[in-house]
């Protein structure tokens, strides 16, 4: 199949351009679009044809449920069974943006979209070729990140080139994701709050809504035997080719990442390092890169995906990355890191 690149205005999408994809969408085909945490892999959300497509596309695991994106909450209506007051408080305050709501199904949400769970997970990005594109729709889109699965998420339309190259007829260009990470999966359906994936949406915003916010147990380490609520996270996740081991954030962690490189390279391996700007000086390095300052972590979220497939695409066999404060959005940072290792933390 060919695949075609279209740039699109994110600011003030084309309208025959939006066409053109929507008529892609329509005939059951898929289409890789922009949102502002990652780009999407979108299929009609309520054909059962076109959402199979995604998990061909991805080589996903077929019990692995999808994201529907919406434009509007009368959408929501008619695809979600009682929308609590809770819900609506979340939906007010953070959409459009990088929140995913879990809540009951209607029956006229596709099984392949839930993975047969009763529970439909949606969210309302805030993009314009995003919004555009599901208003003219008419419908859901169903989007999960636009990367073979296994692999980090693109943030870019070259890095869903490398991944969906010849498998789907058309990607958007709609310029670099602005945060760089997924959204934030979180589930309403006992008394609190629950975090299924920490995202673009830190816990400390959500607490300004609920007393009490929780996180998913699975996603504590050591906890891996763990059913956990999102089923993606159950598995490996966002792999360069290369081997990433993650420093875990001390003191001494520039010391300790010196000594692991020292050591490779004397083994002859070709090493690549992911630092901080603060510490970018403290190594001898020819293949490095600074994923941003420590003060300012929503910066480091949205360089690493795309500067950990800079670096694998240089050929290393190993990254050191640093690992950073898992506070504010930090959190996600680290729940991203730790799985793009396979639990490689040094
Ligand atoms: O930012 C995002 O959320 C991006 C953009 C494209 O919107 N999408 C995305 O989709 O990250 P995906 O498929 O890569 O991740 C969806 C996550 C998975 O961990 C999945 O298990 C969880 O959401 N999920 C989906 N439906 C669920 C449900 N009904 N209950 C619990 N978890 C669910
Ligand atoms: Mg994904």
């Amino acid at each position: 199949m060919e695949t075609k690149i279209i740039k699109i205005n994110p600011q003030n999408p084309e309208d025959d351009l939006i066409e053109e994809a929507v008529k892609i969408l329509k005939s059951n085909e898929l289409v890789a679009f922009p949102t502002e945490t990652v780009y999407g892999l979108g299929a009609a959300g309520l054909s059962k044809q076109a959402v199979e497509k995604i998990f061909i596309a991805k080589n996903r695991p077929q019990d692995n449920p999808l994201i529907l994106h919406v434009c509007s909450v009368e959408m929501v209506e008619e695809i979600a069974e009682n929308i609590s007051p809770d819900a609506k408080k979340l939906m007010d305050a953070f959409w459009p943006g990088p929140l995913t709501i879990i809540f009951k199904r209607k029956p006229i949400v596709p099984d392949v979209i839930t993975a047969g769970l009763d529970t439909v997970a949606i969210r309302m990005p805030d993009n314009k070729i995003a919004l555009k594109l599901i208003e003219k729709l008419g419908m859901p889109i169903a989007a999960p990140s636009a990367n073979t699965s296994g692999k980090p998420s693109p943030t870019c339309a070259k890095d869903v080139y490398e991944d969906m190259y010849g498998k789907i007829p058309l990607i958007i260009d709609g310029g670099d994701a602005r945060v760089g990470l997924e959204s934030t999966v979180v589930d309403l359906s006992n008394d609190t709050a629950m975090i299924l994936r920490p995202g673009g949406i830190t816990i400390d915003d959500l607490k300004k809504y609920f007393e009490k916010v929780e996180l998913d147990p699975a996603l504590k380490e050591g906890k891996e035997i763990l059913k956990p609520r999102a089923p993606g996270q159950k598995y490996r996740h966002y792999a360069p080719k290369a081997e990433l081991i993650l420093f875990s954030y001390s003191s001494d962690m520039t010391s300790r990442l010196k000594e692991t490189y020292d050591k490779l390279t004397k083994e002859n391996k070709k090493v690549g390092i992911l630092t901080v700007d603060e510490n970018i000086d403290k190594y001898d390095a020819e293949i490095i890169l600074s994923l941003g300052t420590v003060k300012d972590l929503e910066t480091i979220a949205h360089n690493l995906f795309k500067y950990i497939r800079q670096i694998d695409n240089l050929g290393v066999d190993v990254i050191l990355c640093e690992g950073v404060l898992e506070e504010g959005i930090g959190l996600a940072i680290m729940n991203r890191l730790k799985k793009s290792s396979g639990g490689n933390i040094a």
